[in-house]
């Protein structure tokens, strides 16, 4: 790890040759960027998952570099050890080179991410070389890429035939030689994962891609229970906060309705405000 504990892009490679497995995240506010990092989470990814379950849209195709920017930077202040990603979002780094340099580094320098990450495989590689050769760390992201949804025909499993396999392997070795840093495997056969992880020295990471890979991401919202749309087979709901919220909300109205809350503790009496916001 690096100074003060802090993740570095290179640890992610020590972890894979040291066969440690990388535990990655979602987060998209400050504090559950808290929570996750004081957990010891590996990395944070400010995924752009938040078109989905933080503004409920179907798709990641609605947000926009100031979408991420801004919960980019609200991540970056609750999260003082995690390595911390940011997705670029649709059509933001695919016009030119250029551009994508520019947008990339609006996340780093007003979102504060330490690293971004682009869906893609072959047609890729030359953005994510621009961006590495800009000092920028790439990490991809193969298998189902959530940005091209409406050319997929939904969210499906992908390499599950012979020519989708051969092109999830050939687009890992292209983005690694491009120079990125790790790549995210999203929805493929487990085997497949297996083959490129062997295949490539860049760790991967991967959801819905069996345990083969280098490390695992998952989205917080589907793996802590919080989201109520559709969430895949291969999530594991660790908890369930979003039932347990639901019951805490149910409490509290019918404390206010039936006058029970607030109690004599939670008013403020002779001592005034003061003993309230010293707490
Ligand atoms: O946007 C996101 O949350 C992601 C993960 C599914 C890897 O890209």
């Amino acid at each position: 790890m690096g100074k003060q504990g802090r993740v570095r892009v290179p640890d992610l490679h020590e972890m894979k040759r040291s066969r440690r497995k990388i535990a990655m995240l979602t987060a998209y506010d400050a504090t559950m960027a808290g929570i996750l990092d004081s957990a010891g989470v590996d990395v944070l990814l400010v995924g752009d998952s938040l078109g989905m379950v933080v503004m409920g849209e179907d798709t990641t195709i609605g947000v926009t570099l100031d979408m991420m920017v801004h919960h980019c930077r609200a991540v970056a202040r609750g999260a003082s050890r995690a390595l911390l990603v940011a997705d670029l979002p649709f059509l933001t780094y695919h016009t030119s080179a250029a551009e994508a340099i520019r947008n990339a580094g609006r996340l780093m320098q007003e979102g504060r991410a330490a690293a971004v990450k682009v869906e893609g495989g072959a047609p890729c590689a030359g953005i994510v070389r621009a961006l590495t050769e800009a000092g920028i760390p790439v990490m991809g992201h193969l298998g189902l890429l959530p940005q091209h949804v409406h050319q997929l025909g939904g969210f499906r499993a992908v390499g599950k035939s012979r020519d989708e396999a051969e092109q999830v392997l050939a687009g890992a070795q292209a983005v690694e030689e491009a120079g990125a840093f790790a790549v995210v495997l999203e929805s493929v056969p487990a085997e497949l994962a297996r083959r490129v992880t062997g295949a490539v020295s860049i760790p991967t990471i991967g959801i819905g891609a069996g345990p083969h890979c280098d490390g695992q991401v998952l989205v917080s919202y589907d793996a802590f229970g919080l989201y109520q749309g559709f969430v895949p087979r291969f999530v594991k709901r660790y908890a369930e906060l979003g039932s347990a919220m639901a019951v805490a909300a149910r409490n509290y109205i019918d404390e206010v309705r039936g006058g029970t809350f607030p109690e004599a503790e939670h008013s403020i009496g002779a001592a005034g405000a003061h003993g309230v916001l010293a707490k």
